[in-house]
């Protein structure tokens, strides 16, 4: 879409959400409207978006056994990286519901329909308004598959360049059915292929007449270890990543920030591997309604190891794996708490009640967007139009800003995983 078009579109919707939230202006006060306007849904829903500044400390109580609502958000605990600096992402949920309105027009246009096995409406929502709202002067994706996330960026960001690296050219897909290239767009890809790591980064961003690297946003889908991403973007001073799959605890093919941060001392971390305990109760009850759903004997290895998957460190899509004591990943979490000025999980665009999505369990998830009241305004948004599945690939996609190193021995506090 044109700029001219995008923006005109976004006024007119910001038109409609004015006069549905009267004085619709990204405050304070329009939070409070918004909340007035939709006081139809259950306490517990209300009570997750008078939090709505994500911060995970609403999410870590579990409810009693027996008492739990398979429609019910946080109840098994969403464990939230902390940071040294404590700051928070305040995007709102007037912002986001603002956002929303021009994401489902420019989402129907999306070249490559069907995107299984990539990014489906939830994270392609989410890559979009961070990187709006960030205004990069240079967007780097790691993973492109058929181009998807690409195109995403595009409209987004539409006259920054991009620099997109994957093992494949997206146009390899294009002869089986559809891909997109973009125009303006440096591809490391085919012969060229460079692993993030082993990039000169230096030349890159000279090239792209770029000086400072914290004014660039990577976008990472690559199902890499995160930490050692982080660890490899720390170097040249990059400062604003996008991780797509953040995969919970027990789950995924790689280290991710969730399961990083997931530790006893967090709140809504940490686990109990006794079997016939709450936690072990409550995942059997969920595990046949969510396909994504783990058991207890799923989450935690023979020796009660439950953090990372079953105490192992994945790496390259599951190809890699390691072994770690717990001491380990305490200080993995340490070193990337040290490092982070802020983290933040993309909400689902609406409850499961709405989407119909069967996979992720809502028990680990931070509040949606559009709660299970909000019928109306589900409609309204044009989401009845998304096709269905659309909405079965959501893996808590984080934006994570690091602090810039001042002092480079502080890293030493880490001891790196090894990858194999
Ligand atoms: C899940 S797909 C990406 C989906 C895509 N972002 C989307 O939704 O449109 C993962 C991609 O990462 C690529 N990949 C594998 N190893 C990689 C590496 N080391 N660096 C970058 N990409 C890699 C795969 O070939 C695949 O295209």
């Amino acid at each position: 879409m044109e700029r001219g078009k995008e923006a005109s579109y976004s006024q007119s919707c910001r038109h409609r959400l004015a006069s549905r939230f009267p004085s619709a202006k990204v405050s304070t006060s329009v939070m409070v409207v918004v909340l007035l306007s939709l006081l139809t849904f259950k306490w517990t829903e209300f009570m997750s978006v008078a939090s709505y500044a994500y911060n995970s400390a609403t999410f870590n109580s579990v409810k009693q056994v027996g008492d739990e609502d398979e429609f019910a958000f946080g109840i098994l605990g969403v464990p939230w990286c902390r940071t040294r600096t404590k700051n928070m992402v305040n995007w709102t949920r007037a912002e986001l519901l603002q956002e929303l309105f021009v994401f489902v027009e420019i989402y129907k246009t999306r070249p490559i329909v069907n995107n299984s096995n990539g990014m489906g409406f939830d994270h392609s929502f989410g890559l979009w308004f961070i990187a709006r709202k960030l205004q990069p002067v240079l967007a780097i994706e790691s993973g492109v598959f058929k181009g998807h996330s690409t195109w995403v960026l595009r409209q987004a960001l539409p006259n920054v360049p991009i620099v997109a690296i994957s093992p494949k050219h997206p146009g390899h897909y294009a002869r089986k059915g559809s891909a997109y290239v973009d125009p303006n767009c440096q591809y490391f890809t085919g012969r060229k292929f460079t692993d993030f790591e082993d990039i000169h980064w230096s030349s890159v961003l000279t090239e792209h007449n770029v000086t400072d690297a914290s004014a660039v946003l990577i976008f990472f889908d690559d199902h890499q270890n995160q930490l050692r991403r982080i660890e490899a973007v720390r170097k040249f001073g990059f400062q604003h990543l996008v991780f797509e799959d953040n995969y919970d605890t027990g789950t995924g093919d790689h280290y991710s920030m969730r399961q990083i941060c997931d530790q006893y001392h967090v709140p809504g971390g940490g686990h109990d591997c006794s079997d016939g305990e709450h936690e072990a109760l409550v995942r059997m009850r969920r595990q046949g309604r969510w396909e994504k759903a783990i058991n207890i004997s799923e989450l935690c290895g023979d020796d009660g190891d439950w953090w990372g998957v079953q105490g192992y460190a994945r790496d390259n899509f599951g190809h890699k794996h390691r072994k770690i004591p717990h001491s380990q990943h305490f200080e993995n979490g340490r070193y990337v708490e040290e490092i982070l000025d802020a983290y933040w999980e993309v909400p689902p665009a609406a409850s499961p009640l709405l989407t119909d999505q069967t996979r992720y369990d809502p028990a680990r998830t931070v509040s949606p967007i559009l709660l299970s009241g909000d019928q109306a305004l589900f409609q309204e948004l044009g989401l009845e139009d998304v096709p269905r599945n659309a909405f079965n690939a959501y893996t808590q996609m984080a934006y994570v800003k690091l602090l810039i190193p001042t002092d480079p021995e502080e890293d030493l506090l880490y001891q790196q995983v090894p990858s194999d």
